[in-house]
């Protein structure tokens, strides 16, 4: 009998998430959240609000950080994630950037982008290449300092280089820690940009960010966590409408005039 057809394009599904630090801390309490097949989806909320932790439950680096999930499922196509070691997820297409820009920084650009693809195995010198040359089209930038030691870069350029790293994984979920963080704002555009040209050549993003205004004008569908539970959902611009989002998330005040 034929195997049934792969999901070419699979959707991100979490299901009913618990997670725990340690032995008590409750960090996501039933959490529910779906990116589908090629969207872009955000996730928002304040700092400690679990964002990172949900990151970590997908890209299954959450027990390097002594975190279990304790309830609930993720799975991305046919492959359940919850459980699995990191090397599993980039198998199925899944991967992390993870949030502060880590590269390492006594490397070279080039060895940084060659650490991306570590783990997947059985790839030909010319997918390498190709994954490459995807980089270095997005990030022109790069491919000038392909010798230059990673920590001799611009906050911007370890940013690029850290999404590069990912990319080199050809990822087909590929999952952004506040990539704006910290950045200067015509970098935060670039980083917008290249998040739209990495989303068309059909890789679907989970970004997680602060930065509400430009997380919601590249997203479909929107996510508010707050203190470990989902506190609202649905589509990005409606949410980017509802006083509560303004208020909070785009440094609106009560009257609805922007902040100072
Ligand atoms: N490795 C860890 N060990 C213990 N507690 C953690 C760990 N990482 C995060 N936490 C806690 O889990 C909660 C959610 O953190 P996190 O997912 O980092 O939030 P966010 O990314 O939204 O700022 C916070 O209370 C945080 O202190
Ligand atoms: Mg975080």
């Amino acid at each position: 009998m034929p195997e049934s057809p792969p999901d070419d394009e699979p959707a991100l599904h979490v299901d009913g998430l618990d997670v725990t630090y340690g032995r008590a801390l409750s960090a996501l309490r039933s959490v529910s959240l779906t990116v589908p097949q090629g969207g872009v989806v955000t996730l928002l909320g304040a700092n400690g609000a679990g964002k990172t932790t949900l990151l970590r439950a997908v890209s299954g680096t959450l027990r390097l950080h002594r975190g279990t999930i304790t309830g609930g499922r993720v799975r991305y196509g046919d492959t359940e994630l919850d459980g699995q070691d990191p090397v599993a997820a980039v198998r199925a297409g899944v991967v992390q950037v993870p949030e502060g820009r880590r590269v390492f920084a006594g490397l070279s650009v080039d060895e940084n982008l060659r650490a991306g693809g570590l783990g997947l195995g059985r790839r030909s010198p010319a997918q390498v290449r190709e994954a490459r040359d995807r980089v270095f089209a997005l990030f022109p930038r790069l491919a000038e300092r392909t010798g230059q030691a990673a920590g001799l870069l611009s906050g911007g350029e370890q940013q690029m280089l850290a999404i590069g790293r990912a990319l080199m994984a050809a990822p087909r979920l590929l999952l952004l820690d506040e990539p704006s963080l910290g950045l200067a704002p015509l970098m935060v555009n670039r980083i917008a940009d290249v998040i739209r040209e990495i989303n068309e050549q059909g890789t679907a993003v989970l970004l997680v960010e602060q930065n509400a205004g430009m997380a919601l004008s590249l997203a479909t569908h929107a996510y508010v966590l707050e203190v470990g539970e989902v506190r609202l959902s649905g589509p990005a611009d409606e949410l980017a409408s509802t006083d509560a989002v303004r208020r909070l998330y785009l440094g609106e005040s009560e009257d609805g005039q922007g902040a100072a």
